[in-house]
């Protein structure tokens, strides 16, 4: 159904019912026919309204039945209590899409209207947007089925909001940055369509160049990355999420009734899909309006040109931030940039052509770096100074732009002053140069897009599993669900990690001190005992656990004290034996997870283990299906990166080892669908070709 010939019909009708027009100004039903009739719309509008006759010059119609041609949209703008009749009747005249305005459905705790109108819509037919939304607007269609009390400017920026009051505040603020629209939709409380299904659309409507994304929450994960990597894959994405914090989160999930799904594991997930996630609505514009409107920035020489130190040393930050790639053959640069430079400015990047910098010097810089075939694109950065003619910033700034654009070379301008300096920003925006008035605005707006192009070469949808025996490790949950257990026990994790072929200390349960001996004297000391017993959980609160155990005396007196503790602990406690491990020798200690995602599924996780993960928190998310290429950009995710490559002396730690378990991990959660949660942690991993060994794997199952 959601096809884009199928969908087309919701943002290009050729026919618009509204029911509950009205011809009284302020009401929404009269506003949404007067934004049809003065956006253009060239197909045909169907005012329905009980009372009136004519609605804004349009014939209007007592119900939508009287209509004599098809309908492809109804609007509708009655009352909550009137809507599933109005909806009924839509059905009725064989509407392909309704959109609902109306308010007061399950945003508000009604879910069960919401359901009886998509029930009767889909089996109908229609699709609903909706309800509580403000509308849908597309350029191409002409269509504005909105409500917004403002005209919407025609662009290339597309943005889908889930905010209805957001994307009225939008309609405004686009406009006063001089951002035009290609498409603008409300989306509501999902009921039927969602955000994916408008994306489908924006993906093939071609005056579409960028899209922004209010997102609150999602509730089809999957569909959502599956048409964000579509859409990423022929344009740029930009989100903006709100639920940030838990009380934002709940706040958005009250606010539309939908599911604000677990913000790292969002964040994680577009990224992974190549949008950008940007925090507020400023930058969301700018990232968006500069992908739009300048050539892609697809190599990696970038220099900063600049009047003033301060702002170069920022921008210098920023660009690191952005891992923007500054250019620095100091040869080339000193023959592009010395003859504008004074002594005492500096020729390497970022390139300070100092305050004493006239229009005419930067007009020679920027010719210089346009024309210097090494460099691939620059970010001009300037202060208000004396010396500066103000009245040729703008001039100087449009003829630069000009003869990068000329060249195919992206430039962005941050330009800091008063209030002329603002006046020249303004004019120059109209004309859609990249000119901002923070550093950070310019060199995020290159960044994003820079990061995107990085995203599209290295773009890799191939799917990696590993070859596991997973009907085993089936059978072992089966085992522990029919016992009533929700975890397996430690003895069970070990053997899920053995048929995974995740290496583990070597490992055996005894039940007598004599074999304990010997089971460490064939692995080898120091060893580790533990208690195994379902009904001890937490095995060293009940001094069930002896570490560091270096020779037979020790084994003996271990096994004898462990056995008193765990009964002293629980009287009533059946204890299997007791686990003699061998005590794995130092390396770096990770974490490998996973678990189940309400909104996205399986989700896979790496970071720094042992007992920082608690603390430090310094883990990444990637959703299944992954690669191994997204496994490894899991590695240099984490902020501990550094720990792979070794420290202090040591040798590079063994990369390939860690990717494969994330892969077996995976494959573990893709293929047996009654674990929950994994978590190995410690995971020790040793230098290069060594491996790694899981120490403790906590499996959580549910039937
Ligand atoms: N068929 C067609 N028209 C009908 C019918 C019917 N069966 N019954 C009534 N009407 C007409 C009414 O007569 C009226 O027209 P009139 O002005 O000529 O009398 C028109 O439909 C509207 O009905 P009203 O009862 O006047 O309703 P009102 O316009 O006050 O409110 C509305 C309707 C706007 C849908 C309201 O119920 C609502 O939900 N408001 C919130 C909308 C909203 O904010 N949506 C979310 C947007 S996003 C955001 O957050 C901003």
């Amino acid at each position: 159904m959601n096809s884009k010939g199928e969908i087309k019909r919701l943002f290009e009708p050729e026919s618009v019912a509204v029911i509950g027009a009205s011809g009284t100004p302020g009401k929404i039903g009269y506003s949404v026919v007067r934004n049809l009739k003065n956006g253009g719309y060239e197909g045909k509008i169907y005012p329905i309204n009980p009372k009136a006759d004519e609605i804004l010059g349009f014939k209007s119609y007592s119900g939508i039945g009287k209509v004599d041609g098809p309908v492809d949209l109804t609007v509708i703008t009655v009352p909550a209590s009137l809507t599933l009749a109005s909806v009924e009747e839509a059905v009725a005249k064989g509407t392909k899409y309704i959109t609902i305005i109306t308010s007061g459905f399950s945003e508000v705790g009604d879910y069960e209207t919401e359901e009886k109108i998509v029930a009767c819509a889909n089996a109908g037919g229609a699709r609903v947007l909706g309800p509580n939304i403000f509308g849908v607007f597309s350029a191409a269609g002409k269509c504005n089925s909105t409500f917004s009390a403002n005209n919407i400017f025609p662009g290339n920026v597309a943005i889908l909001t889930q905010s209805g009051a957001l994307g009225i505040a939008m309609i405004g603020k686009t406009a006063a940055a001089n951002i035009g629209l290609s498409v603008l939709a409300s989306i509501g409380n999902k009921s039927d369509l969602d955000e994916a299904d408008c994306l489908e659309y924006v993906i093939h409507d071609n005056n579409t160049k960028s899209i922004l994304m209010y997102v609150e929450g999602i509730k089809d994960g999957i569909k959502f990355m599956e048409t964000l990597k579509r859409a990423t894959a022929v344009k740029p994405v930009v989100i903006l999420k709100a639920g940030r914090s838990e009380r934002g989160a709940m706040a958005a999930a009250s606010h539309t009734g939908s599911l604000a799904g677990s913000d790292e594991i969002f964040d994680a997930v577009i990224k992974q899909c190549g949008a950008a996630r940007a925090e507020t609505l400023e930058e969301a514009f700018n990232w968006c309006n500069f992908a739009a409107n300048t050539p892609p920035p697809k190599k990696d020489n970038y220099v900063i040109v600049t009047n003033g130190g301060g702002i170069g040393v920022m921008a210098t930050d920023a660009c690191e931030q952005y891992n923007i790639p500054m250019y620095d053959d100091q040869n080339k640069l000193q023959e592009a940039f010395s003859p504008m430079t004074p002594a005492f400015g500096s020729v390497k990047n970022p390139v300070d052509i100092t305050g004493g910098a006239t229009s005419k010097d930067y007009n020679l810089a920027l010719e210089a770096s346009a024309v210097t075939k090494e460099i691939d694109g620059v970010m001009a950065l300037y202060c208000e100074t004396a010396t500066f003619d103000t009245e040729n910033l703008t001039p100087m700034v449009r003829d630069t732009y000009k003869r990068h654009m000329e060249l195919g070379k992206p430039i962005v301008y941050a330009l800091v002053g008063g209030e002329a300096v603002s006046d020249s920003i303004r004019t120059l925006q109209k004309d859609k140069i990249p000119a901002f008035s923070d550093v950070m605005h310019a060199v995020s707006s290159l960044g994003v897009a820079y990061n995107y192009q990085h995203y599209l070469t290295r773009k890799n949808d191939s799917v990696d599993w590993a070859k596991i025996d997973t009907k085993a490790i089936n059978s072992i949950i089966d085992t522990a669900l029919a016992e009533g257990r929700s975890f397996l026990l430690a003895s069970e994790g070990y053997s899920v990690m053995k048929t995974a072929g995740i290496s583990i200390p070597e490992n055996s349960i005894v039940t007598t001190p004599e074999k304990a001996t010997e089971a460490a004297e064939k692995m080898g000391y120091p060893v580790v005992m533990k208690v195994v017993s379902r009904d001890i959980l937490h095995k060293s609160d009940a001094g069930g656990v002896i570490l560091g155990i270096k020779g037979k005396d020790e084994v003996a007196k271990a096994y004898d004290t462990i056995m008193a503790n765990s009964k002293k602990y629980n009287p009533k406690a059946v204890i299997d034996g007791i686990e003699v491990t061998q005590m794995v020798s130092l390396g770096t200690e990770f974490i490998i997870g996973g678990r189940r995602d309400p909104a996205f599924g399986p989700v896979v996780m790496f970071g720094l283990g042992g007992v920082y993960v608690e603390v430090i928190k310094d883990v990444v998310f990637r959703a299944l299906p992954l690669n191994r290429q997204e496994a490894g950009d899991m590695l240099t995710g984490i902020k501990s990166a550094k720990f792979l490559e070794g420290v202090r002396g040591q040798a590079p730690r063994d990369r390939n080892s860690i990717i494969d378990a994330i892969i077996k991990v995976a494959t573990i959660l893709n293929e047996c669908p009654k674990i929950t949660d994994i978590e190995i942690n410690p995971i020790v991993v040793y230098e290069e070709g060594k491996g790694l060994k899981a120490v403790d794997a906590r499996i959580m199952i549910e039937n």
